[in-house]
């Protein structure tokens, strides 16, 4: 089996390595209780320390229903890289369990921008899960072991799967991934590598401005955002350029040659090689005010097909940061009015916050909270 190590400062899933596919599920919470809702969470870290570790989920009466589902064959949970990632959204810290007083400083409904056209059915909710592991079918076992241990406790509201890298960090011998605009997409992703980037970029930290409890966690938004990919496929390789401001191909910052050329900005603050409404100066200009701090760690998606005959397909975005206004907020109040706006549409998502993590086997998510 390949493990992602479940135990640690912080949940995985986030700074880890991106596997192939990813689920992201949004829960209502049924229990009603502040110590329901810690059980739950205790509950939700057995299963999905033994969906991470993998072990046996053992059949004890042949008249009950089959403790594993069979997806993956065996009652033997050999994981792929599986990670179960556990964030709580505004709503978890109503006046239902008397967390009000220690609700993430930051951490409120995601409200509508001006390209947004949300649907409420596909936004928001109490819990959220991110699956990630190699394989399609091993993210659907996990969410449907959580739905079968959980009925009376939580209550899906919505979900999406995405496949293959796309924002994040996976690189290899195939480099970076594409996006289904055709371009390389994470290349300029902050190095989840590097520890003390990410002490600043993503983990709240203690001491920071926040309640206690949430050390070691980090903001997670997610975005749905359909790509019109049949007007894109019709667009000229020009505009298409200018408008991410790197070139197709290579992935260079337009008047570069490589793909992991910085662009240098201050040489060009007219915008002739690296327009000035392009998205990716946009999104980071790259000066010490105005700098992208998150990570991206978001999947391609693949739905369906729109009622009008359209292709269903775009970006399954998810980013984390420590702060979520220097992080998504400021970011995506930068790109307001980009070019690109004209190609895609934000259409459900949320704010959550992803727990800290489970410091040992005896340890629970959510622990420092109750
Ligand atoms: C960079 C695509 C939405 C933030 C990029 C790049 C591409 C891209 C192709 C250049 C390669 C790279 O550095 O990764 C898209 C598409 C989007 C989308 C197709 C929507 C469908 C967003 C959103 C945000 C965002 C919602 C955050 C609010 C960034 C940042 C960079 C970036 C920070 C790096 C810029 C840099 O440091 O040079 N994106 N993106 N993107 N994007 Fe997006």
């Amino acid at each position: 089996p390949l493990t992602v190590a479940f135990h640690g400062p912080n949940q995985a899933g986030i700074t880890t390595p991106q596997p192939f596919s990813c689920l992201v599920a949004s829960f209502d919470l049924l229990v009603e209780k502040r110590d329901e809702l810690a059980t739950l969470l205790k509950d939700l870290t057995g299963l999905l320390r033994l969906l991470a570790e993998g072990g046996d989920l053992p059949q004890d009466d042949p008249r009950l229903p089959p403790s594993d589902n069979g997806l993956l064959g065996t009652h033997r949970i050999n994981p792929e890289r599986l990670t179960a990632t556990v964030a709580l959204g505004a709503s978890a810290f109503d006046e239902r369990f008397g967390l009000a007083p220690l609700r993430p400083r930051q951490l409120v409904e995601m409200t509508a921008f001006p390209n947004d056209a949300l649907d409420d059915t596909l936004c928001h909710g109490d819990l959220l899960i991110q699956f990630c592991a190699e394989t399609p079918e091993e993210v659907i076992h996990a969410l449907r072991l959580v739905l079968k241990a959980t009925p009376d406790r939580l209550a899906i509201k919505w979900k999406q799967e995405g496949f293959a890298a796309t924002h994040g960090a996976r690189s290899g011998p195939l480099g970076t991934g594409r996006n289904l605009l055709g371009f390389k997409d994470g290349t300029a992703n902050a190095d989840v590598a590097n520890a003390a980037l990410m002490n600043d970029y993503v983990w709240v930290r203690p001491g920071a401005e926040e309640p206690a409890w949430t050390a070691g966690g980090s903001y997670q938004v997610v975005r749905l955002i359909r790509n019109y990919v049949e007007f894109w496929d019709r667009t000229p390789l020009g505009e298409q350029q200018r408008i991410f401001g790197r070139d197709k191909t290579e992935g260079a910052p337009l008047g570069h040659s490589k793909e992991f050329d910085p662009p240098n900005y201050a040489a060009d603050p007219g915008g002739d090689k690296v327009p000035l409404s392009s998205h990716i100066r946009l999104a980071n200009p790259r000066t010490p005010r105005e700098t992208a701090r998150l990570i991206r760690r978001g999947y391609n998606y693949s739905n369906g097909v729109t009622k009008s005959g359209q292709l269903d397909m775009g970006l399954l975005f998810v980013s984390f940061q420590s702060d979520l206004e220097r992080g998504f907020l400021s970011t995506q109040t930068r790109l307001n009015g980009e070019p690109l706006e004209e190609y895609i549409k934000p259409f459900g998502g949320g704010y959550f916050f992803a727990l800290p993590g489970v410091a040992s086997a005896n340890a629970a998510l959510g622990e420092s909270l109750f």
